[in-house]
């Protein structure tokens, strides 16, 4: 059987598509906003910078030379003790929990496409009031909204690499970055522009906490999609003979900037038009509608253009989530593709209904533990402990397990003198910062 490899842009622009998602324009902004922009903002950058970047490169290093599902190349590729590295595969189960909050949040960007093209709410109070009507007891819209993510989602896998998730990059993503670098350039040219660029670029180191700096982390990880098999998965279907170092360089610059330049935008028209950066996950459901309003008919046409960008982020790192178990079943079970991304999708999709209902009033007190309820207990728990700890198995396999000579062949031509530099921070720098984001996590927990 011929195996479906991606092309190069095929490869980049999927594996940007699953980085680029909701982590860049829904959350990367209204955590910026909690806790304070600036500071929040360098120490992500500097996360991914130093810690991100070498970890992307580590990850598509184990999917490129296993060539299989994360559990069979983990298994593959270790030299010894194979039943106990196998498990490092298994992270593949964090992207299907993230899909059971992510799904349901797509479900609410499809309804504000719609809504958005007949109707804006003309203040914050009557957004809030939408959004928190929706949120608490409309059971029906968002069951309807995110039966059509689960069921686009489940067709875009059933069709595969090529005809799939490769071709679904190839047009959502360069779709995406031309709406948003449009909305860019007229945000640019308003007065608050500079404002923005202050609330996120002048640091307030007294707003940093333990837990800015571990949400910080855990975004950095969220955002690049790493820590999970995503890359991983993507990476065993890459071209033979590709650079991983270039490519995770795109892949990282991509996702940087994209989150760089939506905060930006948004910030600046929430400046501009509405009260300022507004914390908390109501930022663009809520403040960011009515600051829409607020610049007229072109208001209308920025919200619908808005939250098209964000559905075709969401969608394409969707894909990215599930795609590891999907082809865990295939590799490991000869599950049919059809078979297995119908019944990974069904995981999501059932479980999800819960999440949503965890919002509803009348369900959540029954699924709400401690502070949390269901629905924001599967974001943190995945968010803020599955992916860093992924990335820290990842960091140490490719560190330690597999035989050094082999790591070398493989990037000392693409990294040059950089590769000790590289491997050194894999061994010993990345393991350390990510335990000390442990240590300061149980703190927070
Ligand atoms: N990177 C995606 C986002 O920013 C989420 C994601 C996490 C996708 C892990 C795949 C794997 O929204």
């Amino acid at each position: 059987m011929k195996i479906a490899r991606f092309s190069r842009l095929g490869f980049i622009l999927a594996a940007a598509g699953s980085a680029v998602g909701l982590g860049n324009i829904w959350k990367f902004p209204y955590i910026a906003g909690e806790y304070g922009g600036g500071a929040f903002v360098l120490v992500y950058l500097l996360t991914v910078l130093l810690i991100g970047f070498s970890i992307m490169i580590a990850e598509m290093l184990i999917g490129y030379l296993g060539r299989k599902d994360g559990v069979t190349s983990f298994e593959d590729l270790a030299p010894r003790n194979k039943a106990l590295w196998k498990f490092g595969g298994f992270q593949g189960l964090a992207g299907l929990f993230i899909m059971i909050f992510y799904s349901v949040v797509i479900g609410w960007i499809f309804h504000y496409i719609v809504t958005s093209l007949s109707h804006l709410p003309s203040s914050v109070e009557e957004a809030e009031s939408t959004f928190n009507t929706m949120l608490h007891s409309d059971v029906w819209t968002q069951l309807f909204y995110h039966t059509l993510a689960f069921i686009w989602i489940t067709y875009v896998l059933t069709r595969g690499i090529k005809g799939g998730i490769e071709k679904m990059n190839l047009v959502l993503m360069p779709t995406l970055m031309i709406i948003l670098l449009g909305m860019f350039a007229y945000a640019v040219s308003l007065d608050a522009f500079s404002r923005a660029v202050d609330f996120m670029f002048s640091p307030d180191w007294s707003k940093i906490d333990s837990d800015a700096f571990v949400t910080a982390v855990g975004h950095a990880f969220f955002t690049l999609s790493l820590g999970m098999g995503a890359i991983l998965t993507y990476s065993a279907s890459m071209e033979k003979g590709s650079n991983l170092v270039t490519n995770a360089f795109w892949v990282v610059f991509l996702d940087t900037s994209i989150a760089i330049v939506a905060g930006l935008m948004l910030f600046t028209f929430l400046y501009q038009y509405g009260s300022g950066p507004a914390k908390g996950p109501g930022l663009v459901f809520i403040s960011l509608p009515a600051a829409f309003y607020e610049m007229g008919v072109i208001g209308n046409v920025f919200a619908v253009l808005f939250f098209l960008a964000l559905a075709f982020a969401g969608l394409t790192s969707s894909v990215s989530l599930v795609e590891p178990m999907v082809q865990y079943f295939i590799d490991r079970f000869r599950w049919s593709r059809l078979r297995a991304s119908v019944s990974m999708g069904l995981f999501f999709y059932l479980i999800g209904i819960v999440a949503l209902l965890s919002n509803i009033d009348g369900y959540k007190e029954a699924l709400t533990w401690g502070d949390k309820n269901f629905f924001d207990w599967v974001d943190h728990i995945t968010a803020a402990i599955m992916l860093p700890a992924g990335g820290l198995v990842m960091a140490l396999f490719v560190g330690f397990s597999i035989e050094k000579q082999r790591v070398e062949a493989a990037l000392r031509p693409q990294l040059g003198i950089a590769f000790d530099a590289w491997y050194f921070s894999l061994r010993y720098i990345t393991p350390v910062a990510m335990f000390i984001v442990m240590l300061s996590l149980m703190k927070v927990i």
